[in-house]
């Protein structure tokens, strides 16, 4: 599949000039230490990806002689990458072989309101039954896709996937490789630790062993001077990855709504869970030696994600001589500041309540708990602002469906350097301006904090958009 990738960029870069360049490297390493399965397209039409995806129980083996009783798409995880160009019509017969009902979100994804998976927009998916999804993939970038039902479990049991949409003019790179970062909570016997408690309903489920791409601290074979792009999905349930690359920097290339207006060099990268990242990395590590790519910690309020830095992949150099370094990416998109001139925003509360008599705990949404929730009036074709505004001391990652919005302020500092967005760190009593105008796909569309056990804990809301 990057092969394939490969070859497009060289024909609509270099032209016929590409057949004389000697291959420098190739994703091999991701593809021999921390593979995924590309999603088999049964449909001959260039510009239709046809699959068909089927949910069920499966055995996974995260490590060794070390494996839990998951639940998979098409029996791995994560589930196929799906892959497409940019306005092609992705259709997926899907089959639900679990013991439970699901839904497939495709996360990202702008596509009509009974196509998203969601509460709202379809009714889940029996055990036994069949759904067939289909849409158009308007936009490049990173996507990813995951039940709507059960959310805590079927996904920490291992269910999600990757989609790339590839556009016109994608940059030259080596070696390119989707990287989906999860963990898993594991009791003392390493069968999945239970789901559930007051401390996990709280904070979120983060679990101690860390997995990419479905497999504990992967090693992959890297070369040195080569450029890696990396599309980097975080599908965890809790945790906030923060990540870094010891003696490398990263150019940024893009977030969830596709490429920023121009690629930024980051020492760090930050994802809350539901986010993605699109950076390059140029592989400084000398012949021989291991690089580890690692989570830092990161406070996200009542001592949670205070942990000394999990090693996530072992990127190992091999002895091939160093490939000489490729220039700097110069890629631009024109991001235009959205007008939220005028417009009264509408306030967005967030709040969560502890009670330790009864242990439990309730999350809030405008001091609503879904599904007793009342929806937020939005228009089609008006820029919409609102205001987000965490009232509790923890962060409740926000995640709005169907849209991309941006960021204009945050806690009243404004945002001159615009993205387009569907997931957004929303920081401990921290006050979120964001702007979108929502096009014609009328609906009833969901926002809400990606911590799984929030979800479930009702911190989510609905907008109505009309019908
Ligand atoms: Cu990835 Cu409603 O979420
Ligand atoms: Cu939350």
């Amino acid at each position: 599949m990057l092969l394939r990738w490969k070859v497009l960029a060289c024909a609509l870069v270099l032209g016929s000039a590409c057949a004389a360049e000697p291959p420098r490297a190739g994703a091999a390493g991701w593809a021999a230490g921390a593979p995924l399965h590309p999603a088999t397209d049964t449909n001959a039409d260039p510009t239709v990806v046809e699959i068909d995806l089927i949910a069920a129980p499966a055995r996974w083996t995260f490590a060794d002689g070390r494996s839990i009783d998951g639940m998979a798409y098409n029996g791995s995880v994560p589930g196929p990458v799906i892959e497409a160009h940019v306005g092609d019509t992705l259709i997926v017969h899907f089959r639900n072989d679990l013991d439970e009902a699901t839904t497939i979100h495709w996360h990202g994804i702008r596509l009509p309101n009974d196509m998203d998976g969601a509460p709202h927009s379809q009714s889940p998916v029996p055990p036994g039954g069949t759904f067939e999804y289909r849409f158009t993939l308007p936009d490049e970038g990173t996507f990813w896709y995951h039940p709507h039902a059960n959310e805590p479990e079927q996904m920490e049991r291992g269910l999600y996937g990757a989609i790339v949409v590839r556009g016109d003019d994608e940059p030259i790179v080596d070696a390119e490789t989707v990287v989906v970062l999860d963990d898993l909570s594991l009791a003392t016997d390493d069968t999945l630790a239970p789901f559930g408690g007051l401390l996990e309903m709280h904070g979120g489920r983060e679990g101690a062993t860390p997995i990419v791409n479905g497999l504990v601290t992967p090693t992959v074979r890297v070369r040195t001077g080569e450029r890696q792009r990396w599309r980097i999905v975080n599908a965890g349930s809790a945790r906030i990855y923060r990540l870094a690359l010891p003696g490398h920097t990263f150019q940024a290339l893009g977030s969830d709504g596709g490429p920023w207006s121009t690629p930024a060099a980051m020492d760090e990268l930050y994802l809350a869970p539901g986010d993605r990242m699109d950076v390059v990395v140029d592989v400084g590590t000398a012949a021989g030696e291991t690089t580890s790519l690692t989570a830092e910690p990161y406070e996200r309020g009542h001592g949670q994600g205070v942990y000394a830095p999990i090693e996530l992949v072992h990127l190992t150099a091999t002895n091939d001589p160093a490939l000489p370094l490729l220039p700097a990416i110069a890629r631009t998109r024109a991001i235009e500041p959205l007008d939220v001139g005028g417009i009264a925003p509408t306030q967005i509360t967030f709040n969560e309540s502890i009670d330790a008599a009864t242990m439990t705990v309730t999350f809030f949404v405008n001091g609503e708990t879904y599904p007793a929730v009342t929806p937020i009036a939005a228009t089609v074709g008006q820029t919409q602002v609102w205001d987000l505004v965490n009232m509790s001391g923890m962060i409740h990652p926000f995640h709005l469906h169907g849209f991309f919005f941006q960021v204009v302020e945050r806690d009243g500092v404004p945002v001159d350097e615009r993205t387009w967005e569907d997931t957004i760190e929303l920081r401990g009593m921290e006050h979120v301006r964001i702007a979108f105008r929502p096009d014609d796909r009328a609906g009833m569309w969901m926002f809400h904090c990606h911590i799984l056990e929030h979800v479930a804990g009702g911190m989510m809301g609905v907008m109505d958009l009309g019908r």
